[in-house]
This record gives structure tokens, sequence and C-alpha cells, in this order.
């Protein structure tokens, strides 16, 4: 069932463009407007929603700090994210005009489950965003939006992590639509960008040569990442994936807040990825982060950095460059988290780790 790969992550990675593809189909109407009848939940009711809260664990929270960005942009809604667990057991602030997001590939997160019958009870509406058909979350939840990612097999999340980011858009874009805080041409502008995304993703895959050897090579016990803006998250989602996969000390970190402490990690040989924001976004964003890159290479870190193609102002200061098509900077996660989790694959492989089955983890956790 492998379908000739070596692992089903390998074969999960190259299955992201076909689970974008497919979370995006049948979405639209041929005027380019969001059709989510199947949401079934009242769009009055949604003109009414005064804050979003993202409630999820692991690798789907990550999803939801980059819906954050993308929904505060696009509805000017006040969007929280939170660690499921951490928002069932303080007094968050919670009333009908609430708005929770749930995101869980199996729909069977414990914890995401008691924060999402926690939120119901306070009188929250929950929707949640599930790649799971039948399963409990979506079945507790008052609207749910399906990722169709296809099953699932390795624990460490991959494709389902890029469902989990385009439903989200559309979730976002719907909420604009419903309560017209984005004129119809800017909603279909996104949506077409959005489904560019597939064969940008196809992009990365096939030319992930590089990035594969460099972690076969690499034999750091330590490897930072730093992002900003939207590639903050994929940041800690590049971390993530080598805690999982590899068991190597991983750490992802805002870059901007690297002078505020991480520097002092920062010695001779250290890996430090680096995701480069568009130099076509927003300007200063660009020039900050290469300004980081500057910074820690005086120092001697070893800096990989992830950067769009075209991007020559990050070449004097990168050890290694590896490049991702242009893209929409709300977007780009979607193409610059695909590198990272290349990556932490390659790597785990090459030391013979089991990708698909880590230590100690589990693909749904149905304990608190
Ligand atoms: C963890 C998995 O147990 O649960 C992670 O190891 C996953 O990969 C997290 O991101 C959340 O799972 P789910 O199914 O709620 O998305």
């Amino acid at each position: 069932e492998k379908g000739g790969f070596r692992t089903f992550m390998d074969k999960e990675i190259n299955d992201e463009p076909q689970a974008v593809a497919d979370t995006l189909l049948g979405r639209t109407n041929t005027a380019g407007n969001l059709t989510l009848d199947e949401l079934r939940i009242d769009e009055a009711l949604l003109r009414t929603v005064d804050k979003i809260i993202v409630i999820a664990c692991g690798t789907a929270a990550y999803a939801g700090h980059v819906a954050k960005y993308a929904i505060e942009h696009w509805c000017r809604i006040p969007v929280e994210v939170e660690l499921a667990h951490e928002f069932r057991y303080r007094d968050a602030v919670v009333s009908e005009k609430t708005l929770v997001v749930a995101i869980s590939q199996s729909g069977e997160t414990m914890d995401t489950l008691m924060a999402v019958r926690h939120a119901r009870e306070q009188g929250a509406k929950v929707l949640s965003i599930v790649n799971t058909h039948g399963s409990t979350i979506p079945r507790e939840s008052d609207a749910v939006l399906y990722t169709h990612a296809g099953p699932e097999i390795a624990v460490a999340s991959t494709k389902a992590f890029l469902a989990q980011l385009t439903a989200a858009y559309l979730l976002g874009l719907y909420l604009a639509q419903v309560r017209g805080t984005k004129f119809p041409d800017e909603i279909a502008g996104v949506l077409a960008d959005l489904k560019a995304m597939p064969n940008k993703i196809r992009t990365v895959i096939d030319g992930g040569d590089r990035i594969r050897m460099i972690a076969r090579w690499m034999d750091s016990r330590s490897v930072l990442f730093l992002g900003r803006h939207v590639g903050f998250p994929v940041a800690m989602e590049g971390a993530l994936k080598l805690k999982e996969l590899a068991y190597i000390h991983a750490e992802g970190f805002a870059a901007g807040e690297l002078k505020h402490g991480p520097i002092a990690l920062i010695e001779p040989g250290i890996p430090v990825f680096v995701i480069v924001p568009s130099p076509r976004g927003r300007d200063s964003l660009h020039s900050k982060v290469i300004s980081n890159i500057q910074e820690i290479r005086a120092r001697g870190a070893r800096t990989l950095v992830i950067a769009e193609e075209g991007d020559d102002a990050v070449l004097p200061y990168a050890d290694e460059v590896f490049w991702v098509p242009q893209s929409p900077t709300l977007l780009s996660p979607l193409v610059t988290v695909v590198p990272l989790q290349i990556f932490a694959c390659e790597l785990a492989t090459a030391r013979g780790l089991d990708v698909d089955q880590p230590r100690n983890l589990a693909k749904s956790v149905t304990v608190e």
C-alpha cells in the first residue's frame, strides 16, 4: 500500500498536491463564490461572531496559527490560537458570539474533544476541521469542514497539515464572503492563487534532492528554525517534525525574538533553518529576516535558508538555499513547510529510524 515508496510518510508527502487539490474541490461555484453549504451553519450567525478561538494539538495547532494570520487579515475578526488542553482548563472568555474552530486530523484527540465539549457548554459554536469521517469531534461539533487528505498512516502528520491549512484558508475566505470584508473579486483572486498551489507543492517535492542530501549528512544534536509572520508556525512545525521523527533537539522561534534570547544558542556549526518571507510581501519583514540570517551567520551558524525563487538577497548569507515557487505570503506555508518535512523524514530514515511509527507516539491520542 506504500505505492512503491520506502515509507508511508514518503508516500504521504508525495500525496500533498492531491490532498490540497481535493480539499479545494467542489467548494466553489462557477461564479467563483465559495459554497460551503455543507457547513449547515446559519450565515446570519457567522455575521454575529466577534471572536474566533482555534483549538488543536500538535501539528494541527500550527495549522491554527497560520489560520490566525489569514482570518484576521481577510475578516478583521480577532483570532486566538490555543492548545486544546490549555484552553480547557483556564477560564477562557467565551460567549455565544465566539466561534471555536477545532482542528484535528483524527477527530479523536481527547484533549481537543474535551475542549470542544467545554466550549459548547459555555455557549460557543464549534466548527471542526477534521480529516477522518465519522470520528467523534465532528459528531460533537455544530459544523464540520472536512479536509480531503485521504487516510494518513504515518503517525507524524504531513499531508493532513497541508489539507488543514487549505481548509482554514477556505473558512477564512468564506467568512470574508459572508461578512463582506473582502470584495468578491478579491476572494476569487485568492481562490485562484490557492488552486495554483498544488503544482507549486509538486515542484518543491520534485526538487527535494539537495535537502535530502543535506539531511543524510547532518550530524548535529540540535537544530534551530526561525520564521516570521506565517513563517513562525512553519518554523515550529519544522522543529516538531524533527523531534517526532529523528529524536533530535529542535526548536522553532519567531525570528523577531532572536535578539531577546535565542541568539545566545548560536554557536559555531549549529544548523539553523530560516524561512524567509517573500520580498514581494511586506517589504520590512523580508529585510528584517535577511538581517537575522546575517547575524547568526556572523556567529558561526550554518544557515539553511528557505526562500522564494529569485530572492537573490539571501545568497550572500546562506550556506544552503532551498528555493520554493513564488506564492502570496499568506499561502506560502503550503510550500515552505515541505522541505522541512522532507528533511526530517530523510534524516530519520538515514539514521535507520521508523519514521512511520516513531517511539512513544500514537496516531490518535484518546486519553487526556
Ligand atoms: C499527536 C500526533 O499525538 O496528535 C501528532 O502524534 C498530531 O502528529 C497531534 O499532530 C494531533 O492529532 P490530531 O489527530 O488531533 O490532528
